[in-house]
């Protein structure tokens, strides 16, 4: 089993389209997908799973698509906590999060600090990254 799986999530609009659904659609379908691939990483052994979600480049994509995404984010990360906390996960986000909204910058602190002690599998979400940045 490896160590560290890392993945990128791409796609979603595609997979949204390929169904004749919107875009958000998929978004919304994206972060199922997540919450499966997090509980099977656990079961399985794996120590930490990366998931590369919103790169800095995103913040181009039209305006009502980058507000969804961020409430997204947003009721995703308030929603599985609770679960995290269950499974032993701890949260981490990697990226520069000083851009999001005040709420979410909050939530996310707060959701780093209860996770801290968990470890059985390390969750990190990199948000707000690039190449450069990096
Ligand atoms: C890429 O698919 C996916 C994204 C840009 C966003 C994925 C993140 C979430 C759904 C969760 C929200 C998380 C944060 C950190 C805001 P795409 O739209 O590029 O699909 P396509 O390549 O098929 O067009």
């Amino acid at each position: 089993m490896p160590e560290h799986v890392a993945i990128i999530m791409d796609g979603n609009g595609r997979w949204a389209q390929q169904r004749g659904k919107a875009r958000h659609a998929g978004h919304r379908a994206g972060v199922e997908t997540v919450r499966r691939v997090i509980e099977t990483c656990g079961q399985q052994g794996v120590r930490v799973l990366t998931l590369f979600a919103f790169s800095s480049e995103n913040w181009q994509r039209p305006k009502t698509e980058v507000k969804m995404l961020m409430e997204l984010f947003f009721t995703a990360l308030n929603r599985e906590v609770r679960r995290m906390k269950k499974r032993n996960v701890r949260l981490r986000i990697i990226g520069d999060i000083s851009a999001f909204s005040d709420k979410l910058q909050k939530l996310i602190i707060e959701s780093e600090k209860t996770t801290a002690d968990n470890d059985c599998l390390l969750l990190q979400v990199a948000a707000n990254y690039g190449g450069r940045w990096d």
